[in-house]
């Protein structure tokens, strides 16, 4: 069976000060949870930090994105390797935020991932349609397509222990979450084309109230959570909501 999973994106909030108040209250809270596997997503800046602040905790953690390449001159980016020195376990690969205002293509997140697999990272692959994709009935064929950069590239096999995130772009911190036969439908299409050990996260304004709902759909494995991941009351009910699934 797959266990749960719930990923923080704390994206680019907060401060070395903030970000270790709320890492703390996290792992405050999340004493005598089990069932789930936890991690969360910091800032570049913040590894360090965490890294040893999470020392010998059940929490995980990683960043936000990587490089495509294994080192060289590539001003301003960050490698695979540097992220194992930093004991990242996860890397979010292909955000929509990344593949909108920074222009990254599909081949681009494809060879991420390959990045990330190479160092043995585990790719939290996220894929998603705008509002227009899903007006214009297109929300599979974007989807699809997203995905096949990835499985074209890497092959089926390497999708067996790695983590793919649905995330409708126009449910990203608008407070509008698809509703739960949205994502279903989505996920079953996308499981189809996965290994059965893939896990499938849902990602677009899950908060405590609407958590419960859509984890219990039979093809939702968890949830990357961004706006909710920086209250940590609200990262833990999550948690919790994620719980009764396990
Ligand atoms: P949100 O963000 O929970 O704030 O909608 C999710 C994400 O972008 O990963």
């Amino acid at each position: 069976m797959r266990t749960p999973l719930i990923v923080g994106n704390w994206k680019m909030h907060g401060n070395r000060a903030s970000n270790r108040a709320l890492l703390d209250a996290v792992v405050r809270g999340m004493a005598g949870q089990e069932g789930v596997e936890c991690a969360v997503c910091v800032p570049f800046p913040n590894l360090g930090e965490v890294a040893g602040q999470l020392a010998g905790n059940r929490l995980a953690w990683g960043a936000q994105n990587l490089s495509e390449h294994a080192q060289g001159a590539f001003t301003g980016e960050v490698s695979g390797s540097m992220l194992v020195e930093f004991g990242c376990r996860y890397v979010i690969v292909g955000h929509s935020e990344r593949r909108q205002l920074y222009g990254e293509t599909d081949k681009v997140a494809a060879a991420k991932f390959a990045a990330a697999l190479a160092q043995g990272l585990t790719p939290i692959l996220c894929l998603g349609e705008t509002l227009e994709e899903r007006d214009a009935g297109r929300t599979e064929e974007v989807v699809g397509r997203m995905l096949q950069a990835a499985l074209d590239l890497n092959g089926m096999q390497s999708f067996e222990k790695v983590v793919v995130a649905y995330e409708p772009v126009w449910a990203i911190g608008t407070g509008r979450t698809a509703t739960p036969e949205q994502v279903q439908e989505v996920h079953f299409f996308l499981r189809e084309k996965l290994p059965a050990s893939t896990r499938l996260l849902y990602g677009g304004s899950v908060k405590p109230g609407n958590a419960a709902g859509l984890f219990a759909l039979p093809d939702v494995d968890g949830g990357l959570i961004g706006g909710a991941s920086l209250v940590a009351a609200d990262f833990i009910a999550i948690v919790r909501a994620a719980q009764r699934k396990g």
